[in-house]
């Protein structure tokens, strides 16, 4: 990854923004953990399919307030709200509820992911900064500033662990999370990759959280990750977390990864798995 660190204020480290990102996002995750209602109110956004609970957007409204306290002149991207413009040139962008259809059914796997950028996250070319990503049930949760390494964090005990990459090298012995969208048409190209890549690999986890999944490969504990249809929000903390696990993500071609596809692993599994799911 590329990096200008002159395009950062003077005045902030990315370690303060990694802190800051690992403050917010853990005060919402207890939040949506410790506050779900038996009786979840929801919505739907793109489709039918496509749920935003209340607790989405208490989360979100909670994190946009805590990050327009701490950096007020800070651009905000969140998945359930109206973008905010900056003037510093970093813009949070926040995922309030990464697994909606988890939380929705009470299923443990959902996480807030909440990510400093550089560049706008509507257009090519931004890059995470720093960020964490935390699953409250899990009690788990990743941080990464970029060039400082990732860590994960227990939640109970407080201990911290520096976070790298596995090393398994063979596409077949690899255990290989992915995702589906919430349209129908996308999810019809998706069955279609689907069925190149389970006969070649060790199984696929279609556990319910992106930001999730990309933390499991940065910690070895899923080996590979692919998807089309990922949003910035769903993409950013996660993407920091397993690029400075040592871990590469990349999208179609060698490009950054975007909404067309995300393939994340160590380089010897992307490189395998990214011509099966792009070609
Ligand atoms: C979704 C989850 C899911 C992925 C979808 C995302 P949401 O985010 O990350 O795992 O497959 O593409 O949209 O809606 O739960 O925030
Ligand atoms: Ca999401």
């Amino acid at each position: 990854m590329t990096y200008a660190p002159d395009r950062l204020p003077d005045h902030v480290t990315l370690t303060e923004l990694r802190d800051l990102a690992l403050r917010v996002a853990s005060t919402a995750a207890t939040m949506v953990r410790d506050d779900r209602p038996t009786r979840l109110d929801t919505s739907t956004k793109s489709t039918d399919t496509d749920v935003v609970t209340v607790m989405d957007t208490r989360s979100e409204a909670l994190l946009r307030e805590a990050l327009r306290i701490a950096r007020p002149e800070d651009g905000f991207v969140g998945e359930e709200g109206a973008d905010l413009q900056g003037s510093t040139g970093i813009t949070w962008v926040v995922d309030p509820i990464d697994g909606t259809v988890n939380y929705l059914y009470d299923l443990p796997l959902y996480a807030v992911s909440v990510a400093a950028v550089v560049g706008s996250p509507r257009a090519p070319g931004w890059r995470p900064v720093a960020g964490a990503v935390v699953s409250p049930v899990l009690g788990t949760a990743w941080t990464a500033a970029l060039g400082l390494g990732a860590v994960r964090h227990d939640l109970t005990t407080g201990d911290t662990a520096v976070v790298s990459i596995g090393t398994e090298a063979q596409l077949s012995h690899a255990l290989v999370g992915t995702g589906f969208a919430y349209r129908s048409d996308t999810r019809l190209a998706q069955a279609c990759t689907l069925v190149d890549v389970l006969p070649r690999v060790r199984d696929i986890r279609r556990l319910g959280s992106a930001a999730t999944d990309l933390c499991l490969v940065a910690d070895g504990r899923l080996d590979a990750y692919f998807e089309s249809g990922l949003n910035p929000w769903d993409l950013a903390a996660g993407w920091l977390v397993l690029t400075e696990a040592g871990g590469v993500v990349v999208g179609p071609g060698a490009s950054e990864p975007n909404t067309l596809m995300v393939v994340a692993g160590n380089r010897t599994l992307v490189e395998q798995l990214r011509t099966l799911v792009t070609s």
